[in-house]
């Protein structure tokens, strides 16, 4: 019940804290911190200076943080996730992207430093989040997204139509398969950086109610013990990067091995290396398309 008056925010903070910590939430003080931030629209940053927190704004933090120890996403919650100094809105229907994914971002960002006018292919989009991400950091870019499930697509064209209001409309959005040989067949040898971070979760791997009960199952797992779609990349990768062109596959960390090892085997790609996350597990590889195709890669 509401209290009849302000209550200082800090004991607010703490009880939730609590709360959350009991439901067993992985990070208990940033979660109600960002909730808190959200009820009284301040950024995180600036809670320090606010001492109360009146009874309305109270009860809807309570009730805010009663949700989020069921294992709701904060980010469904909220209704945004962060990626690449952009926000992209998600909910239910599309995957919540993870600040991991910012490692595989600021790797192709930095591939691009040089070229003008770069072709960005973000493959499995989801929200649109990685294409986005490039868009905004790069004005000079022609990016394209694509994604198979339409529910996910509608949450990309969403986020897509935000940035358009802003003046931004450079990306495009492709209903498609990575399956699909002729994906993007247009763009064959013209993309400069291809960016991926597909459903690669080994079917039948125990994940937290968050995952489980919220992501899409089609988003997180992947059959051939978590490979299946990854394959798909690397082969849309060697059809459409141009020659020395970059593709970067986010994965699983128990893929630290075999998925450098599918770039490798393919023929086409050079340059093969895994990066670790900052906690030293493997979570993306990358390549480029060599520059003197064999007759074996031009797949
Ligand atoms: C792990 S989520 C990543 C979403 C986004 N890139 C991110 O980082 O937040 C993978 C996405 O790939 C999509 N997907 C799964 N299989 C696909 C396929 N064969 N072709 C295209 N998209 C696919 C899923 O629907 C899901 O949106």
């Amino acid at each position: 019940m509401a209290g009849a008056e302000a209550q200082p925010l800090r004991a607010a903070v703490r009880e939730a804290e609590r709360v959350l910590a009991d439901a067993g939430v992985a990070s208990p003080r940033a979660d109600a911190e960002l909730l808190a931030a959200h009820v009284l629209g301040v950024p995180r940053t600036r809670l320090p200076l606010v001492t109360e927190i009146d009874p309305v704004a109270a009860d809807e933090l309570r009730r805010l943080v009663r949700r989020r120890a069921e294992r709701v996403p904060l980010q469904h919650l909220t209704g945004w996730a962060a990626m690449g100094g952009i926000c992209v809105a998600v909910g239910p229907g599309v995957f919540v992207p993870r600040p991991e994914t910012e490692l595989l971002f600021a790797w192709g960002l930095a591939e691009l430093q040089g070229v003008r006018r770069p072709v960005v292919v973000d493959l499995c989009t989801g929200s649109g989040v990685l294409g986005l991400a490039v868009a905004n950091a790069r004005p000079d870019a022609e990016v394209h997204a694509v994604e198979r499930d339409p529910a996910a697509l509608a949450w990309a064209r969403r986020n897509a139509n935000i940035r358009a209001a802003a003046g931004d409309s450079r990306i495009r959005l492709h209903a498609g398969d990575v399956a699909d040989p002729d994906l993007l067949a247009d763009l064959a040898g013209m993309v400069d950086l291809l960016l991926c971070n597909p459903p690669y979760v080994p079917e039948g791997t125990a994940v937290p109610p968050e995952v489980a009960e919220h992501d899409p199952e089609h988003a997180v797992f992947a059959g051939d013990g978590g490979l299946a779609v990854i394959r798909d990349v690397v082969d849309r990768a060697a059809r459409l990067l141009r020659p020395g062109g970059a593709v970067g596959i986010e994965h699983d960390d128990g893929h630290g091995e075999a998925v450098p090892a599918l770039l490798a085997s393919h023929g086409a790609f050079t340059e093969v290396t895994d990066h670790a996350d900052l906690a030293g597990r493997p979570r993306f590889a990358t390549a480029h398309l060599r520059r003197t195709q064999t007759p074996h890669s031009a797949g």
